[in-house]
């Protein structure tokens, strides 16, 4: 039985007065564990220290939201997978599709920063998915093979305990159209089948999380769903009453 993630990701939105009012918001006023349900919260970097300290007594994990695929080195900008882990960071997401389409991330890249993130002994959070022509011509499996086969590239069996999947179908980010459940369904066990294929019966264990316009109106059919293990929430995790409703459809059977 695979535990339920809940993972905010609130992309590049946040000064660190929202970051705090939003966490507090979180982590105390509401505060109470859900029995079941994984919480994570992705603040944009400027935010990772203020959130982590106000999380300390929380329950609620922290994650980045990108990472370089190095430990250190001349590359002025980037951050690495080691200093996420030394400021108390447990996930980052990787290969999300404003990363791949605006800032030209290739399954490779993202294979050597899975591998990286995994070395700094954080768990990533590897996002695929299709567009909405690829989607139209019948190739979103195909898509989803060659992102799932690209950036898992690096991965040992050993290593399948310790990544989490998102299909984020690009046609659902932040526009309102979610994936049915029937369609979420589909991807997800098609995503599982292909990490059989790669992992043996370990596949069973890795949470693969929807993206894509979860909100607390779909998040509980969509949980309903055998493969979906939970969601990756943009526009609903900055919004406190929204982002614990999701929460709360995710603990609820
Ligand atoms: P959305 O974003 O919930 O605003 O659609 C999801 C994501 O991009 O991870």
């Amino acid at each position: 039985m695979r535990t339920k993630l809940i993972v905010g990701n609130w992309k590049m939105f946040g000064t660190l007065a929202e970051t705090r009012k939003l966490i507090f918001q979180l982590a105390v006023e509401w505060g109470k564990p859900c029995e079941g349900v994984e919480v994570a919260v992705c603040p944009p970097f400027t935010s990772l220290i203020v959130a982590k300290h106000q999380l300390e007594l929380s329950h609620i994990k922290l994650g980045a939201q990108n990472c370089y695929a190095e430990t250190s080195g001349a590359f002025t900008g980037e951050i690495s997978p080691a200093m996420l882990a030394d400021i108390g960071c447990t996930y980052v997401i990787l290969g999300h599709s404003e990363r791949r389409t605006l800032f030209g991330e290739t399954d490779e890249l993202v294979s050597r920063k899975v591998r990286a993130s995994l070395d700094a002994g954080l768990t990533p959070i590897i996002c695929i998915g299709e567009t909405e022509s690829q989607r139209d011509n019948n190739e979103t499996e195909s898509v989803l093979a060659r992102q799932l086969a690209g950036s898992l590239a690096t991965l040992t069996n050993d290593d399948a305990a310790k990544i989490v999947l998102a299909y984020e179908p690009v046609w659902a980010i932040g526009t309102g159209k979610t994936a049915t459940p029937e369609q979420a369904q589909a991807a997800h066990a098609f995503i599982r089948s292909e990490l059989s294929k790669k992992f043996g019966d370990a596949a069973g264990s890795i949470q693969i999380l929807y993206g894509g316009s979860v909100k607390p109106q779909n998040a509980k059919v969509l949980f309903a769903c055998p493969d979906v293990d939970g969601g990756l929430v943009g526009g609903a995790s900055l919004d406190a009453d929204q982002f614990i409703a999701i929460i709360e459809a995710a603990a609820t059977p």
